[in-house]
């Protein structure tokens, strides 16, 4: 398992328990190595533009940086849901009081525990390089969420920040470069609506197709 690098092989053999490791080793520091992000995670999620009573899924929430936005979006009528494969991020999360936000849910996204269509919409944060079959993964996503729901896929850093933060060049085989995320999306039954990859932060927002 190596740092998220954005990099895009189709599929790769998948490694849970190497995910989780990785991710376990870095859960109790996770929100001081990132501490100026919440305003990002706010703007990322009002461009959702999420209804009062909506439910939504936080996919891989970590430490649930997302979810006090989501649920602030959804007020108190809604369902706000956070998942992840890592238990040392949820406990980080609980830790944090994040789960007063929203339920806070062990659970891989290639196989989500939730009902097909019952979501409005699904962010997900600095999950989609961590997705061992990019396609079929994101076509889980799409079964839990009703047709015309929407789809956030965000990063706080632009790709290019990204990969100079990790001291890697930006190839064109990058999974969230837009011309091999668009396709991505459509042959995972999302439509691709607004793509901003800039120095400050990268958004995907992509619709259900019926
Ligand atoms: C880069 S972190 C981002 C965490 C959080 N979304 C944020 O923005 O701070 C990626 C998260 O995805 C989780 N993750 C990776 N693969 C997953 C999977 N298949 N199912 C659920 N969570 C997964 C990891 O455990 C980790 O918490």
């Amino acid at each position: 398992m190596s740092e998220n690098t954005g990099r895009g092989r189709q599929t790769k053999e998948y490694d849970p328990a190497g995910v989780q490791e990785f991710f376990a080793a870095r859960a109790a520091d996770w929100d001081s190595r990132f501490p100026d992000d919440g305003p990002a995670y706010a703007t990322a999620v009002a461009e959702l533009g999420l209804r009062p009573g909506a439910a939504v899924l936080d996919a891989g929430c970590g430490t649930g940086r997302a979810l006090p936005a989501l649920r602030a979006a959804v007020g108190a009528g809604g369902v706000v849901v956070g998942a992840d494969l890592t238990a040392e991020m949820l406990t980080a999360a609980a830790e944090a009081g994040r789960g007063r936000a929203g339920l806070l849910v062990r659970a891989d996204v290639s196989r989500l525990p939730i009902r097909t269509g019952s979501l409005d919409a699904v962010f997900a944060a600095g999950l989609i390089a961590h997705l061992p079959q990019p396609a079929e993964n994101l076509r889980e996503l799409a079964r839990v969420v009703r047709p015309g729901g929407q789809l956030a896929l965000f990063h706080a850093v632009g790709r290019a920040a990204l990969a100079a933060r990790h001291g890697r060049p930006l190839t064109p085989d990058d999974l969230r470069a837009e011309a091999n995320l668009r396709p991505l999306l459509a042959s995972s039954g999302w439509r691709m609506v607004s793509y901003v990859d800039e120095d400050t932060r990268f958004l995907a927002l992509a619709v259900r197709e019926d």
